[in-house]
């Protein structure tokens, strides 16, 4: 069947997978929703949006993006409410940050309207797709990359831009083990650590493999230039609790400007809880643990959400974080953060994009 909302053509997948999915144990990404929005950069311009059945598409071996990295993505989620309406969490700074990591790569904006109007008509198409389980929601996935066919090292002048959306549910089953990384690097300052581009990704991937051979789950990025102070988790930015305050490294070129961080960040202070943007050494670090100042860690990104840190390893030696509790500063705001995501709490700063269920 195809179907045209608010203008967006939708050719109806006749085959759904819905019943393939375990609703009851989502793994991250393992599965993909029925539909896509596909649309494509030609001539200086992006095509009408359309959405079809999720699926492999016709692609040359010699497009851009798989041989010079033209590839930028968003990750971001919607939630079921309560009222059973849909929220998609701030579908606008997502939009922004989007257009800055496009910016940084050369690539075109999409413009609000495609993304946002195409988003809508998605999640709606597969709202069914929803999970309603706790600590479960839709991920979605808009990505935009270099299609056009060339060898010649250039700026590609042909794109498409896709959204899928994909079940997950927490993207860490228990509280993580980190390392604070001394010999690799994510980003260096003037580079792309701001922009969420692919290769951010596949560059961290050798030295989160041999950190995971060592019995860790993630890496702590330092700074490119002394490996002095944290940066980021690479899946996520950093939060710590030191002398009742919170606090996480301050946005240089090389971290991202996480959605959940400033989110956070904003709960926090509305919740009279201090809140800090600076520089934070490895020094902090062991003195915050050598005091036992230092009484709660955790990763905070779309994925993640809130992602409690059990053991940092500094220098080779684990330091082990006290046992989360409810009444955590973690725990609190994360509490907060998903009560306005499905409508339990006024959602004050108008952070809930709603897509009415007929
Ligand atoms: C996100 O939190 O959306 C991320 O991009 C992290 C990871 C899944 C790539």
């Amino acid at each position: 069947m195809t179907s045209v909302t608010s203008s967006i053509t939708i050719q109806h997948t006749t085959a759904s997978r819905i019943n393939e999915v375990d609703f009851s144990n989502l793994e991250f990404g393992k599965y993909i929703s029925d539909h896509m929005l596909v649309s494509e950069y030609k001539n200086k311009r992006w095509s009408e949006p359309i959405i079809k059945p999720y699926g492999e598409m016709m692609m040359s071996p010699a497009m851009l993006a798989l041989h010079y990295g033209q590839a930028v993505f968003e990750g971001m989620k919607a939630y079921k409410m309560i009222d059973g309406n849909i929220s998609i969490f701030r579908i606008h700074k997502h939009h922004d940050r989007f257009n800055i990591s496009l910016g940084r790569m050369c690539m075109p904006e999409v413009p609000e309207e495609l993304f946002v109007n195409g988003m809508h008509a998605l999640i709606e198409t597969d709202h069914a797709w929803i999970p309603q389980t706790d600590g479960s929601s839709m991920y979605i996935r808009p990505h935009v990359f270099a299609s056009e066919a060339r060898l010649g090292v250039k700026v590609s002048e042909q794109y498409k831009f896709i959204i899928m959306t994909s079940p997950v549910g927490p993207y860490f089953n228990k509280p993580i083990r980190v390392k604070v990384e001394e010999t690799y690097v994510r980003a260096a300052e003037g580079g792309t650590g701001f922009a969420k581009c692919a290769g951010n990704y596949g560059g961290a991937f050798y030295p989160t493999q041999l950190a995971r051979e060592q019995g860790f789950d993630q890496v702590l990025w330092t700074d490119a230039r002394d490996h002095q102070f944290i940066d980021e988790s690479g899946a996520m930015n950093v939060m710590f609790v030191m002398d009742g305050k919170l606090i996480t490294p301050k946005l240089t070129s090389a971290i991202l400007d996480g959605v959940t961080r400033d989110s956070i960040l904003t709960l926090a202070r509305e919740m009279n809880i201090s809140a800090e943007e600076r520089k934070i050494s490895i020094k902090d670090l062991e003195e915050g643990f050598a005091k036992g100042t230092l009484t709660e860690a955790f990763g905070a990104g779309t994925a993640a959400v809130v992602a409690p840190i059990a053991v940092i390893n500094i220098h080779g030696k684990d330091y082990a974080l006290p046992e989360v509790k409810p009444d955590s500063i973690q725990m609190q705001i994360k509490k907060k953060l998903h009560n306005i995501r499905v409508g339990l709490e006024p959602d004050v700063h108008q952070w809930n994009y709603i897509i009415p269920v007929k």
